[in-house]
Formats: structure tokens, C-alpha cells, sequence
């Protein structure tokens, strides 16, 4: 960081991202809606090479809901590297790792009325996935799964199968078998999801077979900021119970308290018979994936879903940290009130701008949506303009059309408002530029 802030034409001259676009695979996706060079981050802010700061409405997708290089977390980590704290130990008993189970199961499952084994899988989201399919297949004994329209669970084959976007599904290059997708309650609301699930199973010319489980998420994120009615997610849990069928819910981005509660699923009282974390479970934005489940069903034999980064130590530092400082600061009641905070927001100063657009969300992941302003690709001119004035923000959902607020959960008021208002600003150029 250079510590002052170029024009914009001295910018383009001295940016130097040609090592990327040389060498590095046409795969990579943020850095092109982002197109600078990150070299700092702290709290809700990140700082480029240019000396630009940023307001992060992104999160890492919601790997750093506790902000980014959190203070209550970092010298517990620099702790642990400077006293030669074993890193690596595949799936080996170590003392962070106990620590970690210990502090999970009596300070946050246990106070929840959750009892889950935990298994570590590699320490990606869509590992986590993949754990728990395998997991429900072999203990039900079937192949399919029931998934909703407009989900997303990962990018490896068996989480892809789950995922419903074309152009994700479309780089497996083979046949994304045994899953049947179900509409998502909000795509048809005259129609009744649940009751199409239990048909499907009773009919004998449905040509469906009984799934082993339902996989969900609580809110679709990518999906656009979907969030599910308590009623509905306890119907699928009563659905699930009736037929035998085990319950996952995803909560790799809306849990670890983006809603306002630790796990997503809590304000509908219900419990899964399989869940999956990532992302801010690893407390720093270091990686981390669990896979839980309910005692009874674990069957899986030792090494069944073996791989060598499974429990990365400094991540189980900074996991049990990152629970501590969660229940100390009381991070749930801050991701509602400031949750509170972009909603009025939204309602009073950005609906106003045009009667086209409509919102949704919860705790603190909101959209707006942008479906009904007939610009192709207009959600992406908003996320542009705002990351020209220093915001980072994404977007979500069919074509795109979502903006997605997800700001860090600890994010300062002042911080937060001054973001929401960039966010306007971009809102009302972009409008002003289709006119
Ligand atoms: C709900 C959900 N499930 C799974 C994943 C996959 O996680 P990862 O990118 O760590 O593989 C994501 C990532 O965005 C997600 O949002």
C-alpha cells in the first residue's frame, strides 16, 4: 500500500496485472469483476496496490464474517506458528484440533440442543458436500437425491450434480447423474413443492426413485437471496421424517451466523440429519470444511473419505478463536441489528430510485433485484460503477440480476452506511445511463 490514492488515468498506468492475465489459467473469475491488486485487508476494508481502500460488501462469500485479519484471532495464530505448533497432521490427533471439537460441541452444538458427530473432509465447501452425499447414499442405500432449482452446492462433480446453474454444469463434461430437481417453493408459489415430492414418490408412473436425501440451503445465496419460509423448511423436515429421507442442509454460506443465528436452520426450530460449514467456520478466511451429522449415521468406514488436508491446524486455531469471539461479541445480535440497518436502508433510499426494483433477504444477506429493468446484464453495471468507487459487491441469481449485500458481520454502522450509500450512487448512475 502506498498510503495516497492515483487518478484514474495514472491508475491504468501503473496497475500491473499482465503476470495474471500471461500465466495465470482463463479460469479465474473475481479478479475480472475486481480488476486491481489487492495487498491488505483489516476489518471491513481492503487496500490495493494503488492505495485505494475499499468498503467490502463481499466478504470472500462470506468467508470473513468476522472481518478480515480480526484482532481477537490474529495473535492467537502468531502464537501458534511462533511456538512451532505442529501445521501439518493429516487427520492425526492434535491438540488444536481437540480443542476445536471440544469448544464446538459444549459452547455451540450442545446450548443448540444439536448433537452431531463431526467429520472432517478436505477443507473446501464442496468437500463438505460431497462427505455428506456419500454419507446419505451408503446409509439409505439409494443413489438419488432430491435438489431444489436455483441452488448452489459446490463445483465437483457430485456437489455440480446438485447445483442447478447451466454454465457451472456445463464444465463437467459428463453426465451430472442421480439427482432430481425440485422447484424452489418461490418459483411457482401457487404450487405446492411439497406435496409435488410426496406425489412423486407415491405415484408408481412417476419414473422417480425415492432419494436418500433432500439437500438445501435455507436461504438460496447464489441463487439469489431465496429465503425459505420457516413453514416450508418445517414441512420439508415433516416431509423428510414421513418417508425415511434424510434432511442436509447446506449452510456453508448463510450459517455461522449470516442470518442471525449461528446456523441458519435455527429459526425454524428444525434440526437436519446432515449439515455442512465452510467458509467462516475457519474463523480467519483460512480453509476448513465440516461435515456433521447425526451419531446414528455414521457409518462411514475409516478412510472411506480420506485426503490429506483434512483438518488444517492454523484453521482450527483460528475456528475455535473465531467461535469465541462470536459468542463473546455477540455477532448474531450484530448481524440483526445492522441486518435491520440495510433493510431501512433499502426501503427508504434505494426502492425510491425506480419502481422496477424489488429486494429480499435476512440477517445480513440482502439483494436487490433487478430482473424487471429490461438492460441485459444491468446488475453487473451496478456492481462495476460501485467497484469504481471503491466497493466491493457481487452479484447472484438467474442472469445475474441480483445485487448481494454481504458485508462482514462485525462491520461498523458508520462504515456500513457509508457503503450502502456508494451502493445508491451506483444504483442511480447506472439508472441514469439506460434512460
Ligand atoms: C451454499 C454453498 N455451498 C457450497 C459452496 C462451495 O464451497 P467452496 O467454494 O468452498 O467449494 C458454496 C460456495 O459459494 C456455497 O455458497
Amino acid at each position: 500500500m502506498y498510503g495516497f490514492t492515483l487518478t484514474k488515468q495514472k491508475e491504468d498506468e501503473v496497475l500491473n496485472t499482465q503476470t495474471f492475465e500471461k500465466y495465470e489459467s482463463e479460469v479465474r473469475s473475481y479478479c475480472r469483476r475486481f480488476p486491481t491488486v489487492f495487498t491488505k485487508a483489516k476489518g471491513s476494508k481492503l487496500f490495493d496496490e494503488l492505495g485505494n481502500e475499499y468498503i467490502d460488501f463481499f466478504c470472500g462469500a462470506g468467508a470473513v464474517n468476522y472481518g478480515h485479519n480480526n484482532n481477537y484471532i490474529k495473535p492467537k495464530l502468531i502464537d501458534y506458528i511462533e511456538s512451532d505448533g505442529i501445521m501439518h497432521a493429516l487427520d492425526m490427533y492434535t491438540s488444536p484440533k481437540r480443542d476445536f471439537i471440544d469448544y464446538m460441541e459444549e459452547n455451540v452444538l450442545k446450548p443448540r440442543g444439536l448433537d452431531y458427530k463431526i467429520m472432517f473432509p478436505g477443507p473446501t465447501g464442496t468437500n463438505a458436500v460431497e462427505a455428506g452425499l456419500k454419507l446419505a447414499r451408503k446409509v439409505k442405500g439409494r443413489s438419488n437425491v432430491f435438489a431444489l432449482m436455483g441452488c448452489f452446492h459446490g463445483m465437483t462433480l457430485g456437489a455440480l450434480s446438485l447445483t442447478t446453474d447451466k454454465a457451472a454444469r456445463k464444465g463437467a463434461g459428463v453426465k451430472l447423474n442421480d439427482v432430481t430437481h425440485i422447484p424452489a417453493p418461490y418459483m411457482y408459489p401457487e404450487f405446492d413443492t411439497i406435496e409435488y415430492m410426496q406425489r412423486l414418490l407415491d405415484d408408481d408412473h412417476s419414473a422417480i426413485e425415492k432419494p436418500a436425501a433432500v439437500v438445501i440451503e435455507t436461504v438460496q445465496a447464489e441463487g439469489g437471496i431465496q429465503v425459505f419460509e420457516v413453514e416450508y423448511l418445517q414441512r420439508l423436515r415433516k416431509f423428510c421424517d414421513d418417508n425415511d429421507i434424510l434432511l442436509m442442509i447446506d449452510d456453508i454460506q448463510v450459517g455461522c451466523a449470516r442470518t442471525g443465528t449461528y446456523f441458519s436452520f435455527e429459526r425454524a426450530g428444525i434440526k437436519p440429519d446432515i449439515f455442512v460449514l465452510s467458509k467462516s467456520i475457519g474463523g480467519y478466511g483460512l480453509p476448513l470444511a465440516l461435515t456433521l451429522f447425526k451419531p446414528e449415521l455414521d457409518k462411514f468406514n475409516p478412510g472411506e473419505h480420506n485426503g490429506t488436508f483434512r483438518g488444517n491446524q492454523l484453521a482450527f486455531v483460528a475456528a475455535k478463536a473465531g467461535l469465541e469471539f462470536m459468542l463473546k461479541e455477540n455477532v448474531e445480535q450484530q448481524a440483526k441489528d445492522s441486518g435491520e440497518i440495510i433493510k431501512n436502508f433499502i426501503e427508504k433510499e434505494i426502492l425510491p430510485l425506480d419502481s422496477r426494483l424489488e429486494y429480499r433477504g435476512i440477517g445480513m444477506i440482502w439483494g436487490i433485484e433487478f430482473e424487471k429493468i429490461p438492460v441485459a446484464n444491468f446488475s453487473k453495471l451496478v456492481t462495476a460503477k460501485a467497484f469504481e468507487n471503491r466497493l466491493i459487491i457481487e452479484c447472484a441469481g438467474r442472469k445475474d440480476s441480483v445485487v448481494k449485500i454481504m458485508p462482514p458481520l462485525v462491520i461498523e454502522k458508520e462504515v456500513l452506511l457509508e457503503g450502502l450509500t456508494k451502493l445508491k450512487k451506483a444504483i442511480a448512475e447506472s439508472l441514469a445511463e439506460i434512460k
